[in-house]
């Protein structure tokens, strides 16, 4: 199987964790398109989404789907969203789409995180993928400085991106993530970070991970 058809495999097999009846929270990506295309067979069946970007929201009402405002939900049961690394504990890198802000604002609405993505994501160690933070413009340079000095990581701006907020984004590489608590808690107290695009505090309880021999479950519970 394509990358793609396992992205599209497991869109369709998180159809079984939305909560009929309930809001459904929505990342962001390419397997996540994958399954905004799926929820649209039950649309009629959901009480609408909350997105984490604005390119999330376009298809989402593009299938008709209502779309609410995060400020207008206090809880949902369920967000469904990708990753670009994930662990053997559910912990994850996020961001490659640049939404990593709005997406954790929407996992921590969420009562569990299921996390689709196709097999090449899992990882024993995070850290081979760039890790994206969101930073205020002014701080770009101090920050960068700051993963150097504190973990040796190199942070260079990404190139052509302002996010949804209206930031930069940071693509920090040469890291070993072994400890993600620790390492997401200290860089989110560095002035000028918005949000680190480690998800350890908002990890997965459950990973629909793509296979060739088809979706595998991991359960982190
Ligand atoms: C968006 O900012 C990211 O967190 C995505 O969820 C992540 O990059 C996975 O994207 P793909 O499904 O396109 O690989």
């Amino acid at each position: 199987m394509t990358q793609d058809e396992l992205k599209a495999l497991v869109g369709r097999a998180a159809l079984a964790y939305v909560v009929p009846g309930t809001v459904v929270g929505v990342g962001t990506g390419s397997t996540v398109n994958c399954f905004i295309d799926a929820l649209a067979t039950m649309k009629d069946r959901i009480a609408g989404a909350v997105s984490s970007s604005v390119q999330s929201t376009a298809r989402l009402r593009g299938h008709g789907i209502t779309v609410l405002d995060a400020n207008e939900v206090d809880h949902i049961p369920v967000y469904i969203d990708g990753a670009d690394e994930i662990d053997h504990r559910g912990f994850m890198i996020k961001g490659g789409g640049a939404a990593l802000t709005r997406e954790k604002i929407v996992a921590d609405l969420a009562d569990r995180f299921v996390c689709i993505a196709d097999e090449s994501k899992l990882v024993d160690v995070m850290g081979r993928y760039p890790l994206p933070v969101e930073v205020i413009t002014m701080a770009a340079a101090q920050v960068a400085r700051r993963f150097t000095t504190t973990y040796g990581g190199q942070a260079t701006v990404r190139a052509g991106v302002t996010t949804d907020n209206g930031n930069l984004i940071l693509d920090v590489r040469g890291l070993q993530i072994t400890d993600p608590m620790a390492m997401e808690t200290e860089v989110n107290q560095w002035p000028g970070v918005v949000t680190v695009g480690i998800f350890a505090r908002h990890r997965a309880r459950v990973c629909l991970l793509g296979t060739s021999q088809g979706v595998r479950t991991l359960d982190f519970d």
